[in-house]
Parts: structure tokens; sequence; C-alpha cells
């Protein structure tokens, strides 16, 4: 491939190195993916003003979120079986976001687990938390986040129950894959990715194997997982991890202005506009289409960030316009890391840093914190 100068890009490299079943896993929403369409298309709709003759030296995309100092406004959202992208995933874009200056999140279904991924950091990392009907299990992984000196809990709200992704069904998703023809067949066109995988220990998820009760092996894990998401969880229960956790608290998966006014009350730092990618709720609205009308609703109560959808700084700088303070990207970075491992995941960051940064000034504007609706052509 000639240069590479996109996220589609990276897309594309991914698609070559990565084994189908992983690459499928980040390529898809649920049923008819069209939420994770949507996520996409509706940025297109959005169209800035462009400024002319305005000084545009001294440009800065620095900013804050929940209070941290960040590089620029883009997170990396916790994505579950990151290392089944890359060898050691988690480890390696931790590593990344650390060196660029954005959050890192870890997912609860993470390959690395907490502890690898604090061995391999000096700055604290972001730790996403599901809530599982095993309490205790619960507790652990909120002590064990403590413990590693996470700086943020990010609770996610939208995946009490799963989504359907045909794709995963079809193609028997498990980490480590099964030794079927068709997957002995792909992963034989995929040598560099095997070579990774044969040269690591972490190959399952190593959050639960090992801490969760009566999940000992890997073959107990698929069953434990699918049964063990508490379908009753409520906002009460956002009371009690705040209380546990004792630090700052981001609240994934907000879409309704309703739940965010909900959210605000709990006391925490921020709400994330999210679908899940469109992984979850087929047919829910864009994230970006219903981002104004939440910050519009919220106010200053309560922080807002957003994700799905963003493949571009312009994206992120529209988000921004829109209220968000802080943004998310989720396939971007896996497309990276599945496509070069570390330097993949930075060369998505600086890709997205270098439209940033250039469309900022082409807004005729030179502080990213200074874009608002005013940049918005309505
Ligand atoms: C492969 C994959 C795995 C994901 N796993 C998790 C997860 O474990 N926990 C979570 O809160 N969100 C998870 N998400 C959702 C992301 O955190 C984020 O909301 C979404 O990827 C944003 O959309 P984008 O991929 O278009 O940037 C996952 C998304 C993908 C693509």
């Amino acid at each position: 491939m000639s240069e590479i100068l996109t996220i589609a890009d990276l897309k594309d490299l991914a698609r070559r190195r990565v084994p189908k079943m992983f690459f499928d896993y980040a390529d898809s929403g649920a049923w008819t993916e069209s939420t994770y369409r949507a996520n996409e298309e509706d940025f297109g709709k959005i169209k800035f003003r462009q400024r002319v003759l305005v000084d545009m030296s001294n440009r800065s995309l620095e900013s804050t979120m929940i209070g941290q100092n960040v590089a620029m406004p883009v997170a990396l959202a916790p994505t579950g079986l990151t290392g089944m992208q890359h060898a050691d995933g988690e480890m390696l874009a931790a590593q990344a976001a650390e060196e660029f200056g954005v959050p890192f999140t870890l997912s609860t279904m993470s390959i690395c687990s907490i502890e690898d991924v604090a061995s391999v950091t000096k700055k604290p990392f972001w730790f996403q938390l599901y809530v599982l009907r095993d309490k205790d299990f619960v507790l652990d992984l909120i002590d064990r986040a403590k413990a590693a000196k996470c700086s943020a809990l990010v609770l996610t709200l939208d995946l009490q129950i799963l989504g359907q992704r045909h794709k995963d069904i079809r193609n028997g998703l498990s980490a480590p894959p099964k030794m079927t023809l068709a997957n002995i067949i792909d992963l034989a066109l995929k040598p560099r990715w095997c070579l990774g995988i044969a040269g690591t220990s972490r190959r399952t998820f190593r959050n639960i194997v090992g801490h969760a009760k009566g999940v000992g092996d890997v073959s107990s894990l698929s069953s434990w997982t699918t049964e063990q998401f508490d379908p009753q969880l409520s906002w009460k229960d956002v009371a009690w991890i705040k209380e546990r956790w004792g630090g700052k608290l981001i609240l994934k998966g907000i879409l309704d202005k309703e739940d965010a006014l909900m959210a605000a009350q709990t006391g925490a730092d921020a709400i994330v506009v999210s679908n899940h990618g469109g992984r979850q709720l087929d047919g829910a609205a864009s994230s970006i289409s219903v981002l104004e009308e939440i910050a519009d609703a919220v106010g200053d109560r309560i922080e807002v960030h957003m994700d799905g959808g963003i493949r571009s700084g312009q994206d992120v700088l529209k988000a921004l316009c829109l209220g968000a303070k802080g943004t998310y990207i989720g396939r971007p970075f896996l497309y990276g890391l599945g496509a070069m491992g570390k330097d993949g995941v930075t060369k998505a960051l600086e890709i997205i840093r270098k439209e940033m940064d250039i469309t900022l000034a082409l807004c005729g504007k030179r502080l990213v914190t200074d874009m608002g609706k005013d940049q918005l052509r309505r």
C-alpha cells in the first residue's frame, strides 16, 4: 500500500493482517447495522463555516477531559478483545496513548489485564466497568483499578443485554480462535498476527480468568460472560459504585436527554453520549445527531463526551462544536493496532491530530477550545 493518510487506509491494512473473526468483530454493528452506519454518515451532514483572513498562527489542540490535561480531546474508547487485534494490544495501545498525551480506557473484557497495562505504563489510564451479577467480582475489579491507580472509572450502561451481531455468530468468535478448518486457513494467511500471538501468554480475558469464581479456564468463559451481565442494573447501583470507587466517574452509553438528566443527578463527572458504536440498539439514533440536544439539556451540570462514528479530525471538531468537551475513538485505533501494532495506534492519533489542526485553522480558529456552534452552518 502507498502512504497511510486516512483511518480508512489503516482499516484496509487491518483487514489484510487481522484474522477475519477479529476484524469482523470490530467492523460490525447489531442486526442490520443501521445505527453503525448512521454514526458515520450523520457526521457528513454537518457543515463548517469556512473563514478567511484571520490569524491562524500558534494553534493549540490542548484541552481537558474531566479536569485532566489532554494533548487533544480524543480518548481511546474501551474495546473488548483488543489483544486479539494484535498481540498484547491493550498494552501497546495504552503506551501509544500515554506517549501521545491522550487517555486510554481499558475494557473489563480486555485480553491484557489491569495489572498488565499498569506494568507497562507510567501515567494513570482509565478503566471501564461492566456490572456483572457476581458483585464480589465487580467490587474486586473496582479495587484492582484503584490499586493500579486508574484515574477514572467509565461505567458502561448500555450493555446489560447483548445486541446480536450476526458476523460474530457466523464466525464462531472466541478468544483464542478455535482450530476449525476455516480458521486454520484464515490464520495461515495472517502469519504476522500468528507470530505475535505465539509470542505472548496473553490470549484470553485476563481481567476475569483467575479472578472470577467458577471461571478457571477458557472453555467455561463464554457461557459465563453471556450469563453474567446484570439485567437489573439501575440508577441506584450508580451510587454504590461511585462510593466504592471514590474517584472520577464517567457514565457511558447515554443517548436520551431524560437519561442524561438522571445521570447529571448522580454526581458523576461526565457522560458519554454513545450507542456503543452501533453495536447494541439497532435503529437507535446516531450519537452525533442527539449530542446537541443532550448537551443543551444538561448545560453545565455534567461534562458531556461523545463517541461513535468519528473517523477524522473534522468529525472530532464537529462533536466539539455541538457541545462535547471530549470524544473517544474505538474502531479508528483498533484498525491502527491491527494494521501496525503500537505504531498504528500512534498513526491513527496523528492522522486525527493533523486533520483537526488544519481544519481548525480553515475554520478561522486557533484554539480547539474555542470551537462552538457558530463554527457550523445552520
Ligand atoms: C470491537 C469493539 C469492542 C467494544 N467493546 C467495548 C467494551 O468492552 N466496553 C464498552 O464500554 N464499549 C465497548 N465498545 C464500544 C466503544 O467503547 C465505543 O463506544 C465505540 O467503539 C465508539 O464508536 P467507534 O468505534 O465508531 O469510534 C466496543 C466497540 C468495538 C468496536
